[in-house]
């Protein structure tokens, strides 16, 4: 077996550096070494055939739940971590949001310390804004940036605290890292089930309005305008948050934002029978929000996508919808839920893939990640655009299989996923010629 790795006649796309070319990407010693359309400059090399597949820098996860310590019957780095890989993804953020939360050095210091022991992949920690994300103190920023968060959140609830969150920023700005904010106004939340609106009458299940995203994305806005720190809005809903943000955007304000697959691609009415696996927070809302959340991926005032990977267990999910947890299991279908828009034409493929490479690098300042350029770090996914297949959420790698996309059939297939030039995941279709 040779140490170098030829990825051969693939459709290379890197919107980073606005490359969309066939041609080959030699991998060695961990890195990318060369990218070109005839052969390498050396011949040691096993080949890994891309003929009609898409190559890419491998895709980073800026939000999900990878649920240890605390809550490992629902996910642990390592099981979250395989999933990442098989649904193409290099680099995970991992949410804070664990039993105990991640609001400390010894506690981003012991996810570190797992994810290099067994995580198949990168793993990035993010650290609470709040001291057991009660919402009552500031954590020690300065103790979590040296630990190596990097960004800060209450994911899962909101930075209820408008001083709070002002302080955060005006940390997070010295830093450079992004606050990323669960924006939901639990006055109007409280006790809501599904968006409010036709379905949550039909269903009678009390609902959560748009304007309890909207009140504490205009809030963030404006605490970002004032203390020039960078607040990323967590998992964008609603077309109301869009013109907000693309108003501040307008304005100079240091906001980034991120759709879910779910969001672009799934309404309320999802939720009709009470499918508790299609209940999610913030709500699955309306076509026109889908639309609105598409427009705004397409001309940039969403920068990202983000699985928010939500891993549960059944029991958390088969139960009396008032009780059964928000979330949906999403690293495995995310490329494939979101393939159907390209090949129905509403999203460009460059859009895409910049929103899962490029994008989410640059929120977190990584200029050698989300790249293929030469001397990076060999993270790449290859995927089929067109290859079809039915949701098997038993087939999972993640503990989860919390998604209401369960048997139904997606187009688009992640083939194989290489990790600092490892392959971590590999369809059974895709053969390596060792030489
Ligand atoms: O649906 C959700 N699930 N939304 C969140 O904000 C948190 C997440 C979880 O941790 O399960």
């Amino acid at each position: 077996m040779a140490t170098s790795l030829l990825i051969r006649d693939g459709r290379i796309i890197d919107p980073g550096q606005d490359i969309d070319k066939t041609g080959s990407l030699l991998i060695k010693e961990g890195k990318i070494a060369w990218l070109g359309d005839g052969t390498p400059p050396e011949d040691d090399y096993d080949v890994l055939d891309a003929k009609g597949l898409i190559v890419c820098p491998g895709f980073i996860d800026l939000h999900c739940h990878l649920r240890q310590p605390g809550d490992e019957e629902k996910e642990t780095i390592a099981t979250g971590t395989l999933a990442a890989a098989r649904g193409g993804f290099t680099t995970v953020c991992c949410m804070p949001n664990t039993n105990p939360p991640l609001d400390n050095e010894s506690m981003i210091n012991y996810v570190k310390a797992i994810a290099a022991n067994e995580g198949v992949i990168r793993m990035l920690p993010i650290g609470c804004v709040t001291v057991g994300r009660k919402g009552e103190e500031l954590v020690d920023m300065g103790e979590l940036e040296m630990a190596g968060a990097i960004a800060y959140s209450d994911d899962g609830a909101p930075v209820s605290s408008p001083e709070i969150m002002r302080r955060a920023l005006e940390y997070s700005r010295d830093f450079n890292r992004p606050i990323i904010d669960h924006c939901e106004n639990l006055f109007l939340s409280q006790g809501g089930q599904i968006n409010e609106g036709v379905v949550s009458l039909e269903l009678g299940l009390r609902g959560i309005p748009a304007s309890a995203e909207e009140l504490i994305v205009q809030r963030d806005l404006d605490l970002a305008r004032e203390t020039g720190g960078h607040v990323h809005i967590a998992h964008v809903s609603t077309e109301g948050s869009l013109e907000l943000i693309r108003a501040a955007r307008e304005q100079g304000v240091r906001v980034t934002a991120e759709v879910t697959p779910h969001h672009l691609t799934l309404t309320e009415e999802a939720v009709l029978g009470f499918k508790t696996n299609a209940k999610v927070n913030p709500p699955l809302r309306t076509e026109r929000d889908n639309l609105a959340l598409l427009r705004a991926l397409n001309d940039g005032v969403i920068d990202i996508v983000a699985t928010d990977h939500a891993p549960h267990t059944a029991a958390d999910k088969n139960c009396e919808f008032t009780q059964a947890a928000f979330g949906i299991s999403g690293f495995e279908t995310a490329l494939g839920s979101l393939a159907g828009l390209i090949l129905n034409s509403e999203l460009s493929l460059n859009t895409l893939i910049a929103a899962l490479t490029v994008g989410p690098a640059r929120i977190l300042g990584y200029e050698k990640l989300g790249t293929l350029e030469v001397g990076a770090p060999a993270d790449v996914t290859i995927f089929d655009l067109h290859k079809e297949w039915v949701v098997d959420a038993n087939q999972f790698a993640s503990r989860g299989r919390n998604t209401p996309l369960d048997g139904t059939t997606l187009k688009g297939r992640v083939m194989a996923t290489i990790f600092g030039g490892k392959v971590v995941y590999q369809d059974d279709s895709v053969k390596i010629e060792v030489r």
